[in-house]
């Protein structure tokens, strides 16, 4: 179906018609005008990138380490290969040629944001007979024009509309915050997330370093506290300066590991912004140093000699590691009989942060304390508004000159459970807000209409979505902060660009859309031919490969186990490994299983998971993901067959048994989540399917095993 023909389908049409707001429904929506009639890209002969600005870069955006158009033209072209097959050329020239894509840099009088202030963000687009051209107001700009280009092709089957565009975000912080102090995240995972936030045009991911679970004072002992909840710092350092202060060096960032993440965000035009908290949420610093802390562990004491001392050194050792020219020092919920302590630590961090980084970086803080109540901190600090209890951010920020990113908990999301918070953004939240609109980034409060600042005001920087781990690392897997955005996050960056996309039109393009992501693949899907994805029935006898019956070739290799009867041997640590690493929900992995001693072993692994008989103490039937342990209350009989049949469906993690002697059972993998030291609640928890590897470790038979798309179940 052509891109006029889904215009038609979807009613918005009738704009075009009338030529007013015609727009692409591209996610964000772009405003462009359409010419009639369309260019195919099985056209395309080259990519041609303007030689008079390959190595330019833009200086405006927040990273200090940004791509040239070269570069970003070079990306492209790899997801033009990735998302159509098409192998195009990229070459250099000063003009356009026929049927090629053309990246240029240009300036426009409508490359400006809701305020109306230039942006580099901006670009042009313009399609005709002759092919294409993106010309940005940077190579950024470049980028997110290469951007819509991919969607309009991909909604329009490889072909765009004829026509002609101008688009320009409307604030200039789009994104997410992630909180990976309270859950690690391996680096492939942020990497992965970057491509699908700049997809959609977010540039900005914030990740919160630094973190602990709730220091509930009223039950814990100062023993407690300081050995037994949990805390985190993400960075590893060898310095001496901060030896102590991270003991997770198998959950941390390496400062290459660093580098790598900002480097690849960056070349997909989104920054990391880092943040390490104090002198709230700082119980990690105090289980370091304990004579910093506050009557509240978790807080540091300000007007201890050592703190700020510390801070700076911590500062100092991390600093020359970021390449954003914002970073973020936490600066929340702290005692609130300390706000003078509170303002000399900003203000101090501030002074301190600029001077070390030569002036190179500026500081943000989450919004706590206000002017009124004393917190007068410097004007080149930025605030982070979270949640209208804490302020009211028109009047007493940016009234006070003080520029401000919306944070509001109104789309907080708390991964696993909470009491207050959903686990996945709320798409109607996004389009329907309590008053009537489409949420957009001035609304910073949304129930009092008055406290929000007019769209065109320049204070409002954009909008981060954040994420917490209030209750740690086994409340959620890896991949189920993707999931509590990836249905929805699209249509809030539709909103914080200050596009137009209606629910009804998002719905109707999202799946495809979604389905083209290039540089991730977050849903850990696998291509097949049709629903069995891979079928293994060891017919050979003692051979080396193992057929894939699926007909997609995933054959695997033996490696040391005896095969005899349609059945493979597991002992002495013998394993059968797969090309396949994991697959997402929905899956269901069924084998046969006959453990024939008591040793625990595993079954199968993967990249993102384990599946295990037992760990050593206990024989349960146990799925592990980023370190901890989901298990069963249930154990696979010895000495006899068990058919059992893995699933994951949804948010759910299910297992099916059935032998013999016993009836067949349907069990759920749950977590068991702490609460703030007061009890527990379960929740389900969401594991992908370990393929990697087959039973190493494991004494017994295994046979038929199969792998399908979709929950049988
Ligand atoms: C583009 O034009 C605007 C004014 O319309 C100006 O502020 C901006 O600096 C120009 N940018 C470049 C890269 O020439
Ligand atoms: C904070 O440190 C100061 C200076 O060392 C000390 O006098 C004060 O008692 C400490 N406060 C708490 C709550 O420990
Ligand atoms: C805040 O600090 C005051 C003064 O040091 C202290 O009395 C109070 O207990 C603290 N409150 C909390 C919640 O820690
Ligand atoms: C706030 O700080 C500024 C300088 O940073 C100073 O000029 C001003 O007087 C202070 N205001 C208050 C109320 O303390
Ligand atoms: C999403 O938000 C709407 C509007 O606030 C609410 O009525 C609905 O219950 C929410 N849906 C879910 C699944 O929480
Ligand atoms: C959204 O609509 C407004 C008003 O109709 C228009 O000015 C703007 O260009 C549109 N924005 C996008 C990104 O399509
Ligand atoms: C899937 O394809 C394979 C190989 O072509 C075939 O043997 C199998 O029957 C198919 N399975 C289904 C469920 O269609
Ligand atoms: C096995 O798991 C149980 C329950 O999670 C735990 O208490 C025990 O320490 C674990 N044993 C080993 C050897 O990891
Ligand atoms: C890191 O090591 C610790 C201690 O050995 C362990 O508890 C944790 O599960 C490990 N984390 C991961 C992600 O493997
Ligand atoms: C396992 O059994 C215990 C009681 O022995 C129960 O408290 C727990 O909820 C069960 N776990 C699951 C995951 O069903
Ligand atoms: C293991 O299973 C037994 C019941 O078979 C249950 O009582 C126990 O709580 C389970 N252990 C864990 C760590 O879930
Ligand atoms: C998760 O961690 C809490 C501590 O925060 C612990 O009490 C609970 O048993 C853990 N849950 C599982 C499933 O290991």
């Amino acid at each position: 179906m052509s891109l006029n023909r889904f215009l038609l389908c979807t009613g918005s049409v009738l704009a075009s018609v009338l030529g007013a707001h015609a727009s692409l429904n591209t996610v964000p929506t772009i405003p462009f005008i359409e010419a009639g009639g369309s260019y195919s890209l099985s056209h395309l002969t080259d990519i041609v990138v303007d030689s008079r600005y390959a190595e330019s870069v833009d200086h405006n955006g927040e990273t200090w380490i940004p791509p040239t158009l070269q570069q970003f033209a070079a990306t492209f072209q790899a997801d033009i290969q990735s998302v159509f097959g098409l192998d195009v050329p990229l070459s250099h020239g000063t003009k356009r040629k026929a049927n090629a894509i053309f990246i240029t840099l240009t300036n426009q009088t409508g490359f400006h944001d809701a305020a109306g202030q230039w942006t580099s963000e901006g670009y042009a687009l313009t399609v005709d007979d002759k092919g294409v051209v993106v010309a940005g107001a940077s190579p950024l700009g470049a980028w997110w024009g290469t951007r819509s280009v991919i969607q309009a092709a991909v909604e329009g089957k490889s072909t765009l509309a004829k026509g002609s565009g101008v688009d320009a975000p409307g604030w200039g912080t789009r994104g997410v915050m992630l909180d990976a102090g309270r859950h690690y995240y391996p680096p492939d995972f942020l990497v992965e997330m970057c491509s699908y936030l700049s997809f959609f045009k977010q540039n900005t991911f914030h990740v919160h370093l630094s973190d602990n679970i709730d220091n509930n004072v009223e039950l814990y002992s100062r023993e407690r506290s300081l050995h037994d909840t949990y805390a985190a710092f993400r960075l590893w350092s060898d310095d001496p300066a901060v030896a102590g202060l991270n003991k997770r060096a198998n959950e941390s960032y390496t400062r290459d590991e660093f580098d790598d993440i900002q480097t690849q965000c960056a070349q997909r035009g989104v920054t990391i912004i880092p943040e390490i908290e104090a002198p709230g949420h700082a119980l990690v610093i105090v289980q370091w140093k304990p004579e910093l802390g506050l009557g509240d562990l978790s807080m540091l004491n300000i007007s201890h000699p050592d703190t700020i001392p510390t801070m700076k050194t911590i500062w100092k050792t991390f600093l020359p590691w970021f390449h954003s020219k914002t970073v973020h020092i936490g600066a929340d919920e702290y005692n609130s009989s300390l706000v003078s302590d509170y303002t000399y630590f900003v203000n101090t961090m501030n002074d301190y942060i600029r001077t070390e980084s030569s002036g190179k970086k500026a500081m943000r803080i989450w919004g706590t304390f206000t002017p009124k109540e004393g917190c007068n901190v410097s004007k080149s600090v930025s605030y982070q508004h979270w949640d209208t209890s804490a302020d009211r951010p028109y009047w007493d920020y940016i009234q006070n000159g003080y520029n401000v990113l919306n944070s509001d908990d109104y789309l907080y999301l708390v991964g696993g459970w909470s009491g207050s918070f959903p686990q996945v953004l709320n798409q109607t939240m996004i389009f329907d807000d309590p008053y009537g609109k489409p949420y957009s980034p001035p609304t910073f409060d949304t129930s009092l209409i008055g406290d929000n600042p007019p769209r065109n005001n320049p204070r409002t920087l954009g909008h981060l979505a954040a994420l917490w781990n209030d209750y740690g690392p086994n409340s959620t897997t890896v991949l189920q902060a993707y999931y509590s955005w990836r249905d929805s996050l699209p249509a809030l960056a539709d909103k914080q660009w200050g596009g137009n996309i209606t629910a009804t039109v998002y719905s109707s393009v999202f799946d495809k859309l979604h389905a083209a992501v290039p540089g991730q693949n977050l849903d850990r899907s696998i291509p097949s031919k049709n629903k069995t994805i891979l079928h293994y029935s060891f017919e050979e006898e003692n051979a080396k490969t193992v057929k894939d019956h699926s007909g997609n070739g995933y054959d695997g290799t033996v490696h040391g186990c005896k095969i005899r009867n349609g059945q493979v041997h597991f002992e002495n640590g013998c394993y059968v490994e797969t090309p396949l690493g994991s697959k997402g929900r929905d899956y269901t992995l069924s084998f046969y299983v006959k453990p024939t001693n008591n040793m625990p072993g595993t079954l199968f692994a993967g990249p993102d998971s384990t599946f295990v008989n037992g760990n050593g103490t206990i024989s349960n039937t146990t799925l592990i993901s980023g370190g901890n342990p989901y298990s069963l209350n249930y154990t696979l009989p010895l000495n006899a067959w068990t058919g059992v049949n893995l699933i994951g469906k949804g948010t759910d993690t299910i297992m099916t048994v059935a032998n013999a002697g016993d009836s067949s059972k349907t069990m759920v993998f749950n977590t068991r989540i702490g609460v703030n030291g007061q009890g527990f609640v379960w929740a389900p928890i969401a594991v992908e399917a370990p393929l990697h590897r087959i039973g190493e470790g494991f004494t017994g038979l295994m046979k038929e095993i199969i792998l399908t798309d979709g929950a049988l179940y």
